[in-house]
């Protein structure tokens, strides 16, 4: 009685219907390759059918060595090799049909995931660390894949195989089946013990396994602070706690499972002998030959296995749930929105003359972690302008950048692409901001964001029909071309991961001139020349602002020397952004100095 309140219990709990509902996510990979599981499935049923034709085979072969029947062996003899071959043959072809299901319903999921994360709201993201997230879509996916072939039609196989031995033994003599069915229950006891200890293992296990995958990620990215901080022995240190950590999630199920397997070993000893016992009974009494004992013990022997078998789907049932949870975890999370790619395309098309603009209006926004960082902000931003945010570190510069390309979305308060010199509140076109408007922006983030492969690689990441001119273009008005040219492979020379082979005054020029390429009516510079010399800078803004492309420039910066070219100038301070008048602005550069 306990036991089905215990079990109601769990079902108002939810953790079934969670459950059902992973099994029910999972269902929807498999759906689509239902027709693959399914001739998988038949191979499988096939396999069993020949291997119970051979024990009736055997049985013949056994009665006619023996004397009961007087067959003709040799063409009992050629049965039986003929079966045993084709055996093999649906085997190999099973194993063939299974890999390539499996590698379809891998990519299938793995090319969703990959999709999905990138679609993902930045914020919601960076929840997971990157070698978090690459464990889920590595590791996890990869269980689903392969859970959805064996768990599905192995389970129908082994229930097709348990019926078909069982109809056999009680066609041929009901009092076999007594042995191969007495040891259902003691199976199912023990295992049920193990049950939860499994998924918490599993589950921690798994969980243990994005951490050292995140850590390592880290680690190998960050090698020379750990190399300059001398922290070799700390990290080889902690690689090992995490190891440690991991061993002892995965014994602690393993010491389950093997006291679990040992009590199943004696259970089907024990079944097995008294199945041999009664059968040399029964031959001694003359009720069956020797063959039919040899099949009768063939059976009863697969029907215990098969049991066992079935059993042990549970577990498996259990990862594979856990891993749809992990991975439904990050496919959950909130997506951006893509809907209006049309409609900014054609608002552009129609304003590109006169350009576009960016205003936003009562802007407040705090990250997910309660930081607040703007409360009621508004700005403009016009064609031919070159509009700069200033203010003290983590007073939000980046952030409003952020803002404008909908990577983060205000609490309150609204954004606007407007056409020409317009304003929200002119009669002026407008356009909201969101994920799509992001084909009219160039960006130069803070930090460097080259990625590897050649410049030219680079530079065609974000416009992929450049051409080589184009390109040159480009890094001369990033003033990248004179380290450029000198290098001997020119364009075509080997960027680094993160920029790596150059220095950071040079990838932020070549960050420049990938976003100069693009030819993007909104520019927006992070701190894009805080490692360039004050003259270099100089010279990139004048290049910048030298062709008439109708373009929209927002800097952000420390620099006295980029104010000066500037047409209006906002603080950003205090959760406010203000306009700062001349006065102002000559004060601030006063104050560099
Ligand atoms: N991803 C984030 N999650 C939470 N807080 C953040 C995040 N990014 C920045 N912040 C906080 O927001 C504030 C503004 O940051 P940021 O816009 O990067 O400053 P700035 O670019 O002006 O130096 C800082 O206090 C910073 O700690
Ligand atoms: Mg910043």
């Amino acid at each position: 009685m306990s036991r089905v309140r215990h079990y109601i219990r769990q079902i108002k709990n939810g953790r079934l219907k969670e459950l059902l509902g992973q099994l029910g996510w999972i269902y929807g990979f498999a759906r689509k390759h239902v027709v693959f599981i399914g001739i998988f499935t038949l191979l499988g049923m096939s396999g069993t059918v020949t291997s119970l034709i051979s024990s009736l085979v055997s049985r013949d072969l056994v009665d006619i060595i023996t004397g009961q029947q007087t067959g003709k062996l040799l063409a009992t003899f050629a049965a039986m090799i003929g079966i045993t071959l084709g055996t093999s043959c649906i085997t190999q072809l099973s194993g063939y049909v299974s890999n390539k299901i499996s590698i379809k319903i891998d990519n299938e999921i793995k090319s969703q995931m990959f999709d999905e994360i990138l679609a993902t709201e930045w914020e919601a993201l960076t929840r997971y660390h990157s070698g978090d997230l690459m464990m889920r879509w590595n590791g996890d996916a990869s269980v689903i894949s392969s859970g959805i072939l064996n768990i599905i039609p192995s389970f129908i196989n082994y229930l097709f195989r348990f019926a078909s031995s069982l109809f056999m033994v009680l066609h041929y003599d009901a009092s076999f089946a007594v042995f191969a069915l007495a040891s259902i229950p003691v199976s199912v006891y023990a295992s049920r013990t193990s049950l939860k200890k499994l998924q918490q293992s599993n589950l921690s296990s798994m969980n243990i396994g994005s951490k050292m995958s995140s850590f390592n990620n880290e680690t190998f990215s960050n090698i020379q602070a750990v190399k300059a901080f001398d922290l070799l022995p700390l990290y080889s240190r902690r690689l090992r706690e995490l190891q440690k950590e991991y061993t002892q999630a995965r014994l602690k199920y393993q010491r389950v499972a093997v006291i679990n397997s040992f009590i199943l070993t004696i259970v089907s000893l024990v079944v097995s002998y008294s199945a041999h016992g009664w059968g040399i009974y029964k031959v001694w009494k003359g009720d069956i030959t020797y063959g039919t004992m040899t099949m009768f013990l063939a059976l009863s022997a697969s029907l215990s296995g098969t049991v066992d078998n079935m059993i042990s789907f549970i577990p498996s049932t259990i990862n594979l749930a856990n891993s749809a949870k992990r991975l439904m975890g990050v496919l959950d999370l909130p997506k951006e929105d893509y809907s209006h790619k049309e409609e900014v395309a054609a608002f552009f098309a129609e304003h590109k003359e006169e350009g576009v603009g960016i205003s936003v209006r009562n802007v407040s926004y705090a990250y997910a972690n309660g930081t607040e960082v703007f409360e009621n902000v508004s700005l403009d931003a016009h064609p031919h302008e070159v509009i700069a945010l200033v203010g003290p570190s983590g007073e939000g510069k980046t952030t409003m950048l952020r803002v404008f390309l909908s990577i983060i979305r205000p609490q309150s308060g609204i954004g606007y692409i407007c056409a020409g010199a317009g304003t929200p509140e002119s009669d002026a076109p407008k356009l909201e901001l969101n994920a799509s408007a992001r084909q009219l922006f160039a960006y130069v983030p803070q930090g460097n964001t080259m990625f590897s492969g050649t410049i030219a690689d680079n530079m065609r990441n974000v416009k992929e029909d450049a051409s080589d001119e184009e390109i040159i273009d480009a890094l001369k008005i990033a003033c990248a071309w004179d380290f450029v040219s000198r290098l001997p492979e020119g364009i075509h020379s080997e960027i680094k991961e993160r920029g790596g082979g150059f220095s950071e005054g040079q990838a932020q020029r070549l960050s420049i001139a990938r976003a100069v390429l693009r030819q993007s009516p909104i520019l927006l510079l992070d701190e894009a020349t805080s490692a360039l010399d004050m003259h270099t800078e100089h010279q990139v803004l004048q290049n910048i602002m030298a062709d008439h492309y109708p373009r929209t420039t927002i800097v952000t910066t420390h620099r006295p020397s980029v104010l000066h070219l500037c047409k209006r100038v906002y603080s950003i301070h205090d959760k406010q952004c203000t306009l700062l008048d001349k006065a102002q602005i000559e004060e601030m550069i006063k104050g560099y100095s």
